[in-house]
């Protein structure tokens, strides 16, 4: 608890980032990520094991770039930093621990960017959204991108902003939500270099007798190709959330996704 708080402090952010959860979100992911290590294990290496074989397959390797970077537990930081020129962390919140640890490599650097362009519009700085990539997706020397389970976590701080707001949200558009999902996938594709998408697409609540209690498309209907491969992460299982209820995402891989 009061590293948690201590987190909340120290961990630099705007007044709308934190508004919108984003903060409080990061540091619970980590608390989270702590408790649930052994659940979580298989998914996290997963993710590192393919974007190590995407590293491998690559002719060049200048600049890699990392979309929702976070705490880094889906990526293989060591090896991208030993064999790329440069690697761009990007996400709209960096905790302390990952600060510090950036510290330690020259060749890796923190970006902290809105990945939906849409936060400086809901504090009303802007008429629109930004285009939050365009610099470096104009970048010829970038020769990788991940987007590192990030897609599932554009929508929801929008969506909840939108029904606490209703009077700023009659001024916006009722589906922004789901276009931040659909302004993401069109920003990997405008990207030159090989771009590797990872992501949790659909939540399954099940009891303990295995029946399915709730799902949810962490899509917003947004469609995507079929992903060169998938699997489940236990997010919250037995007790995490509630004592008889686990959370199931499916999480899809694709490797080549431009
Ligand atoms: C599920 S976490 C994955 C983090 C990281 N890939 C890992 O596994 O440690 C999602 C990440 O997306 C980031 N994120 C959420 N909304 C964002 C936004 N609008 N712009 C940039 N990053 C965002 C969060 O801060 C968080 O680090």
């Amino acid at each position: 608890m009061l590293a948690e708080l201590a987190l909340h402090l120290a961990t630099p952010a705007s007044r709308m980032t934190r508004q919108l959860g984003l903060v409080g979100e990061s540091v619970a992911l980590w608390s989270r990520g702590l408790r649930q290590r052994r659940a979580w294990a298989g998914h996290h290496a997963r993710c590192r094991d393919i974007v190590a074989q995407a590293v491998a397959a690559l002719p060049e390797r200048r600049t890699a770039v990392i979309l929702g970077s976070g705490l880094l537990r889906d990526i293989p930081l060591d090896l991208l930093a030993d064999n790329f020129e440069r690697v761009l962390l990007v996400d709209v919140v960096h905790l302390p621990q990952v600060r510090l640890r950036m510290r330690l490599r020259s060749n890796v650097a923190l970006l902290t960017r809105d990945l939906t362009g849409v936060i400086g519009w809901l504090a009303g700085e802007s008429g629109g959204r930004s285009d939050p990539l365009a610099d470096l997706i104009a970048d010829p020397a970038v020769d990788l991108v991940v987007s590192a389970n990030l897609l599932s976590q554009l929508a929801w701080p929008i969506e909840d902003w939108l029904a606490d707001n209703p009077a700023e949200a009659a001024q916006l558009p009722a589906d922004l939500p789901a276009c931040c999902i659909a302004w993401h996938l069109d920003d990997l594709r405008r990207f030159h270099g090989r771009v590797l998408l990872l992501s949790d697409v659909e939540m399954i609540e099940r009891d303990r007798t295995g029946k399915i209690t709730d799902r949810l498309d962490l899509m917003h209907s947004i469609a995507l190709p079929n992903p060169d491969e998938g699997w489940d992460w236990p997010v919250a299982p037995f007790g995490e959330a509630a004592r008889d209820l686990e959370s199931i995402h499916r999480v899809g891989a694709w490797r080549d996704f431009r």
